[in-house]
C-alpha cells in the first residue's frame, strides 16, 4: 500500500498562444477547471498504474471546489483521508497553457495549509510514503521522520522548488526532482551528475523534459531517454512520473524498469489535457510501450544527448 500525503487543488486553466510575460495580457481560449494538486495527482497516478492500493491524506475546504477533486479521486479508487478546514478554502491553481503545451502555474494553497503533523494516519500496512512541497514543510518533515521510524520507504517530490532542511533529506529513501529543483537543493551550479552526486539520498531521480531522466540509484547512474510525443498540455506530467514510479517500485520493479514505465506514463500524460484527467491507465501505458520501435541508432543518439546534457561524455566506449 502507498500513502500519498499532499495537496489537492482545483485547477483553473486557460490555453493561450503563449504564456504572458510580466505586465502582458494575452487573449486565451475557453476556460476549464480540472481536478489537480500535486498530492492528489500523484495519488491518481499511483492508483492508475495498478497493482497497489493507494491512499491520500489531503486537506479541503468546506466548499464546492472540493467536490470535483474528491469525485476524481474516488473514480481512480484512491482511498481518501480528508482533513476539513472550516476557515480555509480548497486549494486552487491558476494555469496558463501555451500552444506548445508548456504551462505557468500559480497556486493559492488555501486548505492545503491546514495539513498538520497530527493528521498522519497510522502507517501499518504502508510500504511507501510519497510527499511533495505544496503543504507545510513542518508537516512534510514530521511525516517523513515518522515513516522512516516505522520502516516505510519515504519518497519526496521536492516541488515547488525550495531548499530542504538536512533532517528532511536524512529521512528520504528517494528524492524526485526536475532540473530547477535539483539545482536549488544541491545549492550549486554544477552539472546534473555533479548535483546528483552531492546529495546523500540513496536514490535521486531528476526528470529532464524532452531529454528524458537520469537517476543516481545506490551509487549507479541510470539513464532513460524520453519517448517522442507532441505535447498538448504538460500539466501533471511530473506528477504522473512520480506516482507511476512509486507504484512500480512498491511492486518490486527494478529502478530501470520503473523509470521506463514512469517515463511512458508521463509522455502519455503530456498528450492529454488537464492534470488528473491526463493520467493514463496501466493498459494504455503498456500499449504505448509496445508501440515504441525506434532504431538502435536513434536510441544511441538520444542516449548520447541525454548523457552529454547531464555533463558526461556522450559515450561510455573509449
Ligand atoms: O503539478 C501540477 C499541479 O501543480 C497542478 O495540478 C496544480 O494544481 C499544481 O499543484
Amino acid at each position: 500500500m502507498i500513502l500519498v500525503a499532499g495537496s489537492a487543488n482545483l485547477d483553473f486553466v486557460v490555453r493561450a498562444q503563449h504564456i504572458p510575460a510580466p505586465g502582458e495580457t494575452v487573449l486565451g481560449q475557453d476556460f476549464q477547471t480540472y481536478p489537480g494538486g500535486k498530492g492528489a495527482n500523484q495519488a491518481v497516478a499511483c492508483a492508475r498504474a495498478g497493482g497497489v492500493s493507494t491512499h491520500l491524506l489531503a486537506a479541503f475546504g468546506n466548499d464546492a471546489f472540493a467536490t470535483p477533486i474528491e469525485a476524481s479521486l474516488q473514480q481512480a479508487q484512491v482511498v481518501l483521508h480528508p482533513v476539513r478546514s472550516a476557515q480555509l478554502a480548497t486549494g486552487t491553481a491558476f494555469i496558463c497553457v501555451s500552444e506548445q503545451g508548456e504551462n505557468a502555474i500559480t497556486v493559492a494553497p488555501g486548505a492545503n495549509q491546514a495539513l498538520r503533523p497530527q493528521h498522519l494516519p497510522p502507517l501499518q500496512g504502508f510500504s511507501h510514503l510519497l510527499l511533495q512541497l505544496e503543504t507545510p514543510l513542518e508537516s512534510v518533515c514530521a511525516y517523513a521522520q515518522a515513516a522512516q521510524q516505522a520502516g516505510v520507504c519515504v519518497a519526496l517530490n521536492a516541488a515547488p522548488a525550495q531548499p530542504l532542511p538536512p533532517a528532511l533529506l536524512d529521512a528520504l529513501d528517494l528524492l524526485l526532482v526536475n532540473e530547477t529543483e535539483l539545482a536549488c537543493i544541491a545549492g550549486h551550479a554544477g552539472s546534473i551528475v555533479e548535483c546528483l552526486q552531492g546529495l546523500q539520498v540513496p536514490s535521486v531521480v531528476v526528470t529532464l523534459g524532452a531529454h528524458g531522466c537520469c537517476a543516481l540509484h545506490h551509487g549507479a547512474l541510470l539513464f532513460q531517454t524520453a519517448f517522442p510525443i507532441t505535447p498538448l498540455d504538460t500539466t501533471g506530467a511530473g506528477d504522473t512520473f512520480c506516482g507511476a514510479l512509486c507504484a512500480q517500485l512498491s511492486q518490486g520493479a527494478a529502478m530501470p524498469e520503473a523509470l521506463r514505465y514512469a517515463s511512458a506514463a508521463s509522455a502519455l500524460a503530456c498528450t492529454r489535457a488537464g492534470a488528473q484527467t491526463s493520467i493514463p491507465e496501466a493498459a494504455d501505458v503498456r500499449a504505448f510501450l509496445q508501440q515504441q520501435h525506434s532504431s538502435d541508432s536513434a536510441q544511441h543518439a538520444a542516449l548520447a544527448q541525454l548523457r552529454s546534457f547531464c555533463g558526461l561524455p556522450a559515450t561510455t566506449t573509449p
